[in-house]
């Protein structure tokens, strides 16, 4: 791991029928009081440092990573998926149609800077930027679900040196269908509860990093 980036203490609440146990930065005043009851706290041990996740020993195996978000509405949905993104190596965000871009006034309140680390382009037309990638070699694979997709998780490898396209849609309305015709493959994230479809956040995370690290089922 690289880089302890915060001091943090532990607080529990003295008030018996309460005594919820929270983390607090080190130094800050706001642990004084019990966020849940209001009542006096104590600190418990001693103060202690989280680290990130960044390891330089972390290669990918997997292909390179675009991604095209093609009209998502959400802010908040954008944001987390540029935070990903950064994570996982994207080298290029697509943003077709309304999806808010990584230049909002708003989206670095939930993608915490990220979105200044990635290239991104914007396109009044998800159809034309779709063709323009095919066109120069890069493989679409739109994460969706529906009779024509296959399970992620056992979905051919993409050949050495490829570059994947995810494609995501719109909350509600998926991805258009006339953008499906143009992905050369379509991978669904298997659903076993009672809901149909993930957060489309959510989806890009699990996709995005079972791509690049190769993870599958078979
Ligand atoms: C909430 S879903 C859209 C609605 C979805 N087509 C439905 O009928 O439930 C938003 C987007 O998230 C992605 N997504 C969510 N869950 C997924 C899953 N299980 N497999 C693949 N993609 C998924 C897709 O890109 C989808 O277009």
């Amino acid at each position: 791991m690289v880089g302890a980036v915060s001091r943090f203490q532990t607080r529990r609440c003295t008030d018996p029928p309460c005594s919820l146990r929270f983390p607090v930065a080190a130094d800050s005043s706001l642990g004084d009081r019990c966020p849940h009851c209001g009542g006096p706290t104590e600190r418990l041990g001693d103060t202690y440092d989280t680290d990130d996740a960044r390891d330089p020993s972390d290669a990918p195996p997997g292909p390179a990573l675009e991604v095209l978000l093609d009209n998502i509405r959400s802010l908040r949905n954008v944001g987390a998926i540029l935070r990903s993104a950064d994570g996982v190596g994207v080298r290029h965000v697509h943003v077709a149609g309304f999806t808010p871009t990584p230049a909002h006034p708003k989206m670095a309140k939930t993608s915490l800077g990220a979105e200044a680390s990635l290239a991104w382009t914007h396109h009044s037309d998800s159809l034309a930027c779709a063709q323009a990638l095919r066109d120069r070699g890069v493989e679409l694979w739109a994460l969706e679900g529906g009779p024509r997709s296959t399970p992620l998780f056992s979905a051919p490898r993409p050949a050495p040196g490829a570059t994947i396209c995810l494609v995501l849609g719109h909350e509600v309305s998926g991805v258009d269908p006339r953008l499906l015709d143009l992905c050369s493959g379509i991978v669904r994230i298997p659903m076993l509860g009672i809901k149909g479809s993930l957060n489309v956040a959510v989806a890009f995370g699990i996709a995005a990093y079972a791509l690049r690290f190769d993870l599958r089922s078979g």
